[in-house]
C-alpha cells in the first residue's frame, strides 16, 4: 500500500512551520511548499517547492508531482495586513483556495484537504460568544474571504465529492515562528520585547478579549479532525473551535509575575476596530460532538 503524502502549501508560516515540524515529528511524509523556504533548521532537509498558490498551473502539476494524499493549505493574507492590502489579500485567499480545491479535485491520489477558516468570518452582531451559525457579515477584506472560502469548501464537497475540513482558529501563539499580519499578534510580539529599555505598545486597548489557542491545541485540531472519519464531519463550512480567551491587561500581568521589570503602554491602532467586531469566544459545542475536539490549554 502507498503511503499517505502531506503536502502543506504556506509551510513557512507561524502555523504552517509547526504543524509541518508536528506531521514530520510522527513519522509521517511530508512536502513542505511556500514562496519562501522555511527558517527552522530542522525543517530545512524536507522536500520543499517553491510555490506560488495563484499560479493554477503549477499548483495542479505539484499535486500530481509530489503524489499528495493530504493537502493542507495554510498560505493567506490575514486579517491586519489584509485592511492595508485588499486587492492582494482577496486575490491571494480566494484565487489561492480555488486553485487547491479544483486542483484536489482532479488530483488522483487527493484523498483530503484541510483548510483554515477564522473567527473573522463573525461580524459585530453575535454578542460576547459566537454560536457555530452566529450572525456572520464579516467587515474585514480577510473575513469576507474566509466566509466566501467556507461555503466554497462546503460547495466543492456536495458537487465534487471532495473531502475538505476545515475549523476556524481564534488568534494562534506559538514560538517557533513570527506572526504574520494578524489581529492577535500583540500575544506573541510581547515576547519579543521583554528585555527592551522601552515599553511594550500593545495596538489594542487593555480590555480586548479575545478567543486565543496555543499552537499545540492549534495542530492537535488539525490533526483531529483529519483523522476524523468522513461520516463524523456534518459541517462541511467550517467548525467553530475555542481554546482561551483573554485581554492584554491579563496576559501583561502574568508577564509581569514572572518578569517584574516588564512594562506595557496601550496605543491601539486600525486593528482595534477588527478585534471589536470579533466575538469574546466561540461556542465549540459541534466540534466537540461531532469530532472529539477537547483543547488541552483552556
Ligand atoms: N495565525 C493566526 O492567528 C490565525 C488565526 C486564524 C486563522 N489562521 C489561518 O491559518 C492559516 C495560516 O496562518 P499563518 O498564521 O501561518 O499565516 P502566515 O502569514 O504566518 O503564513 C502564511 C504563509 O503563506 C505564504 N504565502 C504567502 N503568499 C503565498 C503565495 N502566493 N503562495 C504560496 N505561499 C504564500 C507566506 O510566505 C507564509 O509563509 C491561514 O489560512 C490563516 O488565515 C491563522
Amino acid at each position: 500500500m502507498s503511503r499517505d503524502v502531506h503536502f502543506i502549501i504556506g509551510a513557512s508560516g507561524q502555523l504552517g512551520t509547526e504543524f509541518a515540524l508536528a506531521l514530520h515529528q510522527a513519522g509521517e511524509a511530508v512536502v513542505l511548499s511556500d514562496i519562501k523556504p522555511p527558517e527552522l533548521d530542522a525543517l530545512k532537509d524536507l522536500p520543499f517547492e517553491c510555490m506560488d498558490v495563484r499560479d493554477r498551473d503549477v499548483v495542479h502539476q505539484q499535486l500530481i508531482e509530489s503524489g499528495a494524499t493530504h493537502v493542507h493549505h495554510l498560505a493567506a493574507a490575514l486579517s491586519a495586513r489584509g485592511e492595508k492590502e485588499p486587492q492582494w489579500a482577496w486575490d491571494l485567499n480566494m484565487r489561492g483556495l480555488l486553485n487547491v480545491l479544483e486542483s484536489a479535485t482532479t488530483s488522483p491520489l487527493v484523498k483530503q484537504v484541510f483548510w483554515p477558516s477564522s473567527i473573522a468570518v463573525f461580524g459585530p452582531d453575535n454578542g460576547p460568544v459566537a454560536a457555530q451559525n452566529g450572525h456572520r457579515l464579516p467587515e474585514t477584506v480577510y473575513g469576507m474571504s474566509k466566509q466566501a472560502g467556507e461555503q466554497w469548501c462546503a460547495w466543492f464537497r456536495k458537487h465534487h465529492g471532495l473531502d475538505v475540513r476545515s475549523v476556524r482558529y481564534p488568534g494562534l501563539i506559538g514560538e517557533l515562528s513570527a506572526p504574520g499580519g494578524g489581529t492577535t499578534d500583540y500575544a506573541v510580539e510581547v515576547f519579543d520585547h521583554l528585555e527592551g529599555p522601552e515599553p511594550y505598545s500593545c495596538f489594542l486597548s487593555e480590555a480586548t478579549t479575545l478567543p486565543m489557542m496555543h499552537m499545540d491545541d492549534a495542530v492537535g485540531a488539525m490533526m483531529q479532525i483529519m483523522s476524523a472519519s468522513a461520516d463524523q464531519i456534518k459541517n462541511r463550512e467550517s467548525y467553530n473551535i475555542q481554546g482561551m480567551s483573554f485581554d492584554p491587561k491579563t496576559l501583561f500581568e502574568e508577564i509581569a509575575k514572572h518578569d517584574p521589570g516588564f512594562k506595557a503602554a496601550f496605543a491601539p491602532d486600525f486593528r482595534q476596530s477588527i478585534a471589536d467586531g470579533w466575538p469574546d469566544r466561540v461556542d465549540d459545542s459541534a466540534a466537540r460532538a461531532d469530532w472529539g475536539w477537547s483543547p488541552r490549554s483552556t
